[in-house]
C-alpha cells in the first residue's frame, strides 16, 4: 500500500532540463519508481548519455533533445513523446536560466526576455500543449520547479527571482482551471542546491560556509532531497494536494542565519 501511494508505474513522466542535477535526480528517481521517462535538454548528445545510464540500470527511458525556450522544439518534443508513448501523465518543468549577476536597472532588455522566455514562457507553452491530452487521458500532475528566490527579494538575481515568482503563480493558476479535469499543478521551491547551477558558491569556501550557516538543518540540499518531492506530487500520495508552493531548503527561509 504505502508502496503503491508513491508509485509510478506505467506512468509517462516528461522532464525538462533532465541531463544534470535535480532533473536528472527526478528523472531516475521517477524511473525507479516505475515510470517510462522522457529526458530532455538542449544538447542531444547529454540526453543520449543519460538514456544510455538509465536503460543500463535497467530502467525505461527515451532522450528527445528541446530547448524549453523554442516553440518548434517543444511542438516536437510533445509529438514524439506521444507518438513512443501514447500518453503523458506526468509533465515536470524543471529547466531555467539564471544568466545575470546584476541589478535590475542594469539588467539588459534581451537578458530580461531571455530569461522570461526560458524560465516562464517556455513552460506555460510546453503545459499548454500537454494539459489538454493529460485531460483526454483522465488528468496527471504538472510540478514546476522554481526557487526561494521567487520568495525573496535576491540582490543581483532580480529578473531570475520575479520570474520564479511568476512561475509560483502559474502554477496556482493552472491548478483552478485545469483541477475539474483531474490534473494537480504544484510547485517545489528549492533552497541553495548542490548542482552545476551554483558551482560559483561551492568554489568559494566563506560563500559555501555562509550559505550553509543559513540552513537550520546544516547543510546544502542535494539533487536527491528535491527530487524526492518531485516524486511525491507527482504521485498518488499527494493526491489532494494541489495549487502549493513545498519549500525543500533545510529550513534556509527561515531567518536562523
Ligand atoms: N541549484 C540550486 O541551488 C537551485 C536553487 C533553487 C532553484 N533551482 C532550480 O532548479 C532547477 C534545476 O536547476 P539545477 O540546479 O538542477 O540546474 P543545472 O544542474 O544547471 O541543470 C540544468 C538542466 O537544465 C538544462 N537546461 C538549461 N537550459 C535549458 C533550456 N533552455 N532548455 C532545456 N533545458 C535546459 C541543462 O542541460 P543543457 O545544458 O544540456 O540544456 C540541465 O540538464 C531550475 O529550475 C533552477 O532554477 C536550483
Amino acid at each position: 500500500m504505502t508502496q503503491s501511494l508513491f508509485s509510478l508505474a506505467n506512468k509517462v513522466a516528461l522532464i525538462t532540463g533532465s541531463t544534470r542535477g535535480i532533473g536528472l535526480a527526478t528523472t531516475r528517481l521517477m524511473a525507479q519508481a516505475g515510470a517510462k521517462v522522457v529526458i530532455s535538454s538542449r544538447k542531444a548528445e547529454a540526453c543520449e548519455k543519460v538514456r544510455d545510464q538509465l536503460v543500463a540500470e535497467g530502467l525505461q527511458a527515451t532522450a528527445i533533445p528541446c530547448h524549453i525556450g523554442s516553440a518548434e522544439d517543444r511542438q516536437r518534443m510533445v509529438e514524439e513523446t506521444l507518438k513512443a508513448h501514447g500518453r503523458i501523465d506526468v509533465l515536470v518543468l524543471n529547466a531555467a536560466i539564471n544568466p545575470v549577476f546584476a541589478p535590475l536597472h542594469e539588467t539588459a532588455d534581451d537578458t530580461w526576455q531571455k530569461v522570461m522566455d526560458t524560465n516562464l514562457t517556455g513552460s506555460l507553452h510546453l503545459a499548454k500543449l500537454v494539459l489538454p491530452q493529460m485531460a483526454a487521458n483522465g488528468g496527471g500532475s504538472v510540478v514546476m520547479v522554481s526557487s526561494i528566490a521567487s520568495q525573496l527579494a535576491v540582490a543581483n538575481s532580480g529578473v531570475y527571482a520575479i520570474s520564479k515568482a511568476a512561475v509560483n503563480h502559474l502554477a496556482r493558476q493552472l491548478a483552478v482551471e485545469w483541477g475539474d479535469k483531474n490534473i494537480r499543478v504544484n510547485v517545489v521551491s528549492p533552497g541553495t542546491t548542490r548542482t552545476d547551477m551554483i558551482r560559483v558558491l561551492v568554489s568559494d569556501q566563506q560563500l559555501l560556509d555562509a550559505a550553509i550557516a543559513q540552513t537550520a538543518l546544516k547543510r546544502l540540499g542535494e539533487a536527491e532531497d528535491v527530487a524526492a518531492t518531485i516524486l511525491f506530487l507527482a504521485s498518488a500520495a499527494a493526491r489532494h494536494i494541489t495549487g502549493q508552493v513545498v519549500v525543500v531548503d533545510g529550513g534556509q527561509t527561515l531567518g536562523l542565519g
